[in-house]
């Protein structure tokens, strides 16, 4: 056994444990989504899920990968964005562990983790990340010692118009996969498939995107009668290929050649190939972390806070509250 630095995420749906041995190594994380059967997540909800079984995931975790809390040198939890009250069930858990074991506490960024865990799974140095998951869609890179959005979605996330549009029509949360599933269907069934007759409005504005009138296009589109999987295709390729157009663009202007992939939409193989088009279409690389690693997880965390532990900072009690409208660029990049 040896020293290791805990993460703990819990910014919306998900409470997930992870960590870093001291010599940086990650190990995977246990993870415990609350899934609604009905609706959205509601916020005081997934924060009793959280507090509900946190005892039993740490428990798991530690099991998974032989570590004690006897050998825990520091505790990383996210400091947002995100909900509120899920964020607190994370802050108080790091806190009491921190106290108890008089070790250093670390708030992290929950974006730039996204950010960081991709750099060191994939061995790129200075991408643009795309990160796209529920709550965020932003393109995001590293200008003057911080991480800066370049381009982002003015309405909702596009894990989010995923997740509302498959709900429609009866599928619970993450919608994501389903949708993916049934465009691969009609895609399968269709190989020389035309986005004719099956145009949505596509929205990109500058660098920034918005998602909600897509989504309202594609219900619109079934209750016309166009089969569903039809329907999931076209909504992959539009909502996309926005993505993609923003991403490359922000790579064109600020000189970049490598592009990462994070957030819980980066497990889609669609988006994954696009990105790997277009990136070697610019002579560039495009890069994806294993699956586990793009949803949210408690390995990313850990894996901030120990590069930020490393580089010698850490988060006074004081200073330990949350932040669920932190911005990503408000997070010096020290390391
Ligand atoms: P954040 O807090 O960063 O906004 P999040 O809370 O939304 O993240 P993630 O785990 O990063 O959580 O992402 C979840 C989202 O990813 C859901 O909207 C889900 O539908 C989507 N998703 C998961 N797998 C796929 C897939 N294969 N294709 C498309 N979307 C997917
Ligand atoms: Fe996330």
């Amino acid at each position: 056994m040896s020293g290791w630095v805990l993460g703990i995420e819990s910014t919306a749906h998900t409470l997930s444990f992870g960590a870093v041995r001291s010599d940086g190594t990650a190990l995977p994380a246990a993870i415990d989504t609350i899934r609604p059967t009905e609706g959205g997540i509601h916020p005081r909800e997934a924060a009793d899920h959280h507090r509900d079984v946190a005892a039993t995931l740490l428990d798991s975790l530690m099991e998974m990968h032989d570590l004690a809390l006897t050998e825990l040198q520091a505790v990383a939890y996210s400091q947002g964005p995100g909900m509120g009250p899920c964020l607190q069930v994370g802050a108080g858990i790091a806190r009491a562990l921190s106290a108890a074991h008089e070790i250093p506490l670390i708030g992290v960024n929950h974006c730039v983790a996204h950010i960081e865990i991709g750099r060191s799974e994939c061995d790129c140095d200075d991408p643009v990340l795309l990160y796209v998951s529920g709550g965020n869609t932003q393109v995001i890179t590293r200008l003057d010692g911080r991480y800066r959005v370049l381009g982002e979605t003015l309405d909702i996330g596009i894990g989010n118009m995923l997740d509302k549009f498959a709900r429609k029509f009866g599928h619970p949360f993450p919608g994501g996969p389903v949708i993916e599933r049934h465009a691969r269907t009609y895609l399968e069934a269709n190989p020389d498939a035309s986005l004719e007759g099956l145009e949505l409005p596509y929205a990109v504005r500058g660098m920034d995107m918005a998602f909600s009138g897509i989504m309202t296009a594609a219900v619109a589109m079934v209750h016309r009668g166009v089969p569903f999987d039809a329907v999931c295709w076209s909504l992959q390729e539009h909502a996309f290929a926005a993505c993609v157009e923003v991403a490359e663009r922000a790579m064109a202007h600020a000189g970049k050649s490598e592009l990462l992939l994070g957030g819980g939409v980066a497990c889609n193989q669609r988006l994954r190939d696009m990105c790997t088009i277009m990136a070697k279409e610019r002579d560039g690389e495009s890069h994806a972390p294993p699956r586990m690693y793009c949803i949210d997880n408690g390995t990313m965390i850990a894996q901030l806070g120990w590069l930020e532990w490393s580089s010698g900072r850490t988060t006074s009690l004081a200073e330990s509250a949350v932040n669920p409208g932190l911005r990503t660029d408000a997070t010096p990049i020290a390391w």
